[in-house]
């Protein structure tokens, strides 16, 4: 069953480094409409355990969960995120910051509040989504589902540039590590796991251009919606 309002919705999902963020923020542009980078939420709840010194317990959870207020934030194209007032937008990219998020995105309380953000924001808007449960879990009536892959070589290379911009410097094979623990993690789960939702459409970015792969995403949303 399609998104029955009058807006249309995106849903991409996929393992951590296969180009979502990229994808989804490049036909956000192109196509005016609004984009939700909910790992960035995931992110900024990691950073206050960290920040906090928590373990990733039940306790810790239920005693924390009010005291998290996370909001997105549009600037000139770009998402500014803010934890308990304060700009995190630089401080949520690093590789601890990683793990803390798919730690805490473990458990249901804080599933359950970030789903109910997400899920507001995109209500009235165009608006495309990533992720690893929007198309299952989040929006599952999204009007177009594409479940991102490439292969762990080119997730890993991609990802050190990412870290590299942002002076982090670790090896090639660090980095695959920490790919791969994320992803397990995420895919076992059992609260929302990552996985592809059925009526997906699986795209394979390994040896497709960003521009390759936008055009090829926008064709397959004029076909099920007028843009
Ligand atoms: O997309 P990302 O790498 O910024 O996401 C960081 C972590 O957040 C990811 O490892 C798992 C979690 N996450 C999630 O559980 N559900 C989402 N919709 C998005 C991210």
């Amino acid at each position: 069953m399609e998104n029955s309002s009058k807006n249309y919705v995106v849903a991409i999902d996929g393992k951590a480094a296969t180009g979502k963020s990229t994808l989804a923020k490049e036909i956000a542009k192109k196509l005016n409409i609004l984009y939700i980078d909910t790992g960035a939420m995931y992110r900024a709840a990691g950073l206050y355990f960290l920040e906090n010194n928590l373990e990733f317990n039940e306790e810790n959870i239920e005693n924390n969960i009010e005291k998290i207020d996370i909001k997105l934030k549009y600037c000139n194209n770009a998402t500014i995120v803010y934890l308990n007032g304060e700009d995190v937008t630089d401080k949520i990219r690093t590789s601890d910051v990683s793990m803390a998020a798919s730690n805490v995105s473990k458990f249901a309380k804080v599933r359950e509040k970030l789903v109910e953000l997400q899920r507001n924001m995109g209500k009235d808007d165009n608006v495309i989504l990533e992720g690893r449960d929007i198309g299952t879990v989040v929006f599952p009536n999204a009007n177009l589902k594409i479940f991102l892959v490439a292969s762990e070589d080119v997730r890993a290379l991609r990802r050190r540039k990412d870290l590299d911009k942002k002076g982090e410097v670790k090896s090639i094979e660090e980095v695959k590590e920490e790919l791969l623990k994320r992803d397990e993690q995420d895919s076992t789960r059992k609260e929302s796991p990552l996985k592809k939702a059925d009526d997906a459409i699986l795209l394979d970015t390994t040896s497709l251009t960003i521009e390759d792969t936008v055009n090829m995403v926008i064709d397959m949303l004029k076909e099920r919606v007028e843009i």
